[in-house]
């Protein structure tokens, strides 16, 4: 469900998931943003417009402000972990057997950029800067597998296997 802006809206559970985290914070100045992020991103998974919106509000910062921060550190998520994370390693010795190619055909396949997911929100795609495999590039990553020598055609097929 999405608000007059187009924002997607929390589930009744996690509004007063978010809510109680509120209550239960010591104080609502703006010292509590970094361990109420946290805790949202614990309980949630990942920390949701909605939930920006109300800590901006409950804590008197913009919401750029806390936009700003939840986006600065790699420890929180702005949306849903995707369920196949492909990395592709774009160090220099893969770079040197293809990996740029690799990462277009990667990007055209899959209608995305790096860090974007899928529109199904199932698939991201990742760079990664040497995945201690450089002998036999260009090297991908899905899921805890590293693929080496990995061809286009390769790459479709695994692509195919994470959808
Ligand atoms: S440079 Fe790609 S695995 Fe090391």
């Amino acid at each position: 469900m999405d608000d007059r802006n187009g924002t997607p809206q929390l589930s009744p559970g996690d509004l007063a998931l978010v809510r109680d985290l509120l209550t239960q914070a010591p104080a609502l100045t703006p010292d509590a943003l970094l361990p109420l992020l946290h805790a949202v991103q614990q309980r949630l998974g990942h920390v949701p417009p909605e939930a920006i919106r109300l800590l901006a509000d409950a804590l008197n910062l913009s919401r750029a402000e806390v936009h700003g921060v939840a986006s600065f550190y790699h420890d929180f998520d702005l949306a849903p972990t995707p369920e196949h994370v492909v990395q592709l390693c774009m160090a220099e010795a893969c770079q040197s057997v293809g990996c740029r190619e690799l990462a277009s055909h990667a990007q055209a396949r899959l209608g995305v950029d790096f860090d974007e997911a899928t529109p199904d929100g199932r698939v991201q795609l990742k760079r990664v800067y040497c995945l201690g495999n450089c002998a036999t590039g260009p090297n991908v990553r899905v899921a805890d597998r590293i693929y080496g020598r990995v061809t286009p055609e390769r790459l479709d097929a695994l692509l195919e296997d994470s959808r």
